[in-house]
């Protein structure tokens, strides 16, 4: 579905625009309105790794896309001995379970350390983008999204680790590679899992290639606050909404968000308190039992599947990775499955 005025204008609720719209910009009609606080219903967990001889522990860091009624999920897979990338699509939530798992180590892509995934339709080349992390940032390409076999082997953004990273990454792990284009400009921002969140730029016409050294686009001393599994989502009229992981008081993960006028602009914090995250324990209700005290890596479902990430900020759906409190293993061992949440106080 695209965006429209139509729709953008039936949206009442307070918005954060007060700062984020400029003067000169359109008013009311056009203006991408967001609630600024949320409050969302959570299902139990939905998908899980697969009872076969890869012995998985954890399926984690899902993007998704929705294109005619199919769900398109690419996700990692987790275990002790470390990350790769799987593939699955289905079309009903209530049977995602049993759709078959393709794993991406078949494919170009190949074996070792690859995760994080974050996929999209880069209109100017009529390509799909595979974006993860290698070690360095990294994509593969493919002209259809259905065919797993079809991504090409990696290639990286950057030519080797920049040197803001590396001067910064001290106790942390550069992770979570992501990237979003306006009609311009194409952004590729990171994170260190040590309080920053680091973006680099292109022109849309030179993408892939030229991404600059990265610049500190938001950071905390206190590095539980800006921690990793950012996404930045364009929600209308040139507004953009950033989710950005964190890890709270009792060690449970959840999202603060943060609005502004550019990707490459001052981030104004919208949702953005462990009392009151974007989604967190907080202010998620789940259908029956609780299962997962986190809220971590995830994703908000695109039907707008090209390289703006537009989405309608009004009834957003966000797959995530959830974890049972009470299983106490190593960090690459746990068992985590995916959930979905959906906005229950969405106003369009
Ligand atoms: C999902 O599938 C996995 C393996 O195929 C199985 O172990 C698990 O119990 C299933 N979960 C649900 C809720 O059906
Ligand atoms: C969706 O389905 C329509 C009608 O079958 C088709 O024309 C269109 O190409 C499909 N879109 C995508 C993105 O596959
Ligand atoms: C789902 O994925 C499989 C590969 O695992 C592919 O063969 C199939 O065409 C895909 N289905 C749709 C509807 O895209
Ligand atoms: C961000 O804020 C600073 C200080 O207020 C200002 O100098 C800068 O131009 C702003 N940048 C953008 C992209 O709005």
């Amino acid at each position: 579905m695209r965006l429209s005025a139509v729709i953008l204008s039936i949206c009442t609720v307070a918005g954060v625009h007060a700062r984020a719209i400029g003067e000169g910009e359109k008013g009311l009609t056009t203006r991408a309105d967001i609630p600024t606080t949320f409050t969302w219903s959570s299902t139990g967990p939905l998908i899980f790794p697969k009872d076969d001889a890869r012995q998985l522990a954890g399926i984690k860091d899902p993007t998704i896309v929705e294109i005619n009624g199919t769900y398109h999920v690419f996700a990692s897979t987790s275990q002790e001995a470390g990350y790769n990338l799987v593939y699955f699509n289905f079309t009903d939530f209530s049977r995602a379970n049993s759709t078959q798992f393709y794993y991406l180590d078949q494919s170009p892509i190949g074996t070792g350390y690859r995760a994080a995934p974050e996929v999209f339709f880069f209109e100017p080349h009529g390509l799909w983008y595979l974006v993860y992390q290698n070690g360095n940032a990294a994509y593969s390409t493919n002209k259809d999204i259905a065919d797993p076999a079809g991504w090409t082997a990696p290639q990286t953004f950057y030519s080797d680790r920049p040197k803001l990273i590396s001067d910064n990454l001290e106790g942390g792990y550069w992770v979570d590679m992501w990237v979003i284009c306006t009609s311009t400009d194409c952004y590729l921002f990171s994170s260190d899992d040590n309080g920053r969140l680091y973006r680099s730029q292109t022109t849309l016409a030179n993408f892939p290639n030229g991404m600059s050294d990265p610049v500190i686009a938001l950071q905390d001393s206190n590095k539980y606050n800006v921690f990793e599994a950012s996404c930045v989502y364009h929600i209308g009229d040139g507004k953009y909404l950033l989710l950005v992981e964190a890890i709270g008081q009792s060690g449970d993960r959840y999202f603060r968000s943060w609005t502004s006028n550019s990707p490459a602009g001052n981030w104004t914090a919208l949702a953005a308190t462990e009392a009151s995250p974007f989604a967190g324990a907080s202010n998620v209700v789940f259908e029956g039992t609780p299962w997962t005290k986190s809220i971590s890596h995830g994703e908000l479902i695109r039907t707008q599947t090209d390289q703006t990430l537009t989405v309608n900020p009004c009834n957003m759906r966000f797959l995530y990775q959830g974890v049972d409190p009470t299983v106490d293993v190593s960090y690459n061992s746990l068992p985590w499955r995916l959930g979905l949440i959906t906005q229950t106080n969405g106003s369009c």
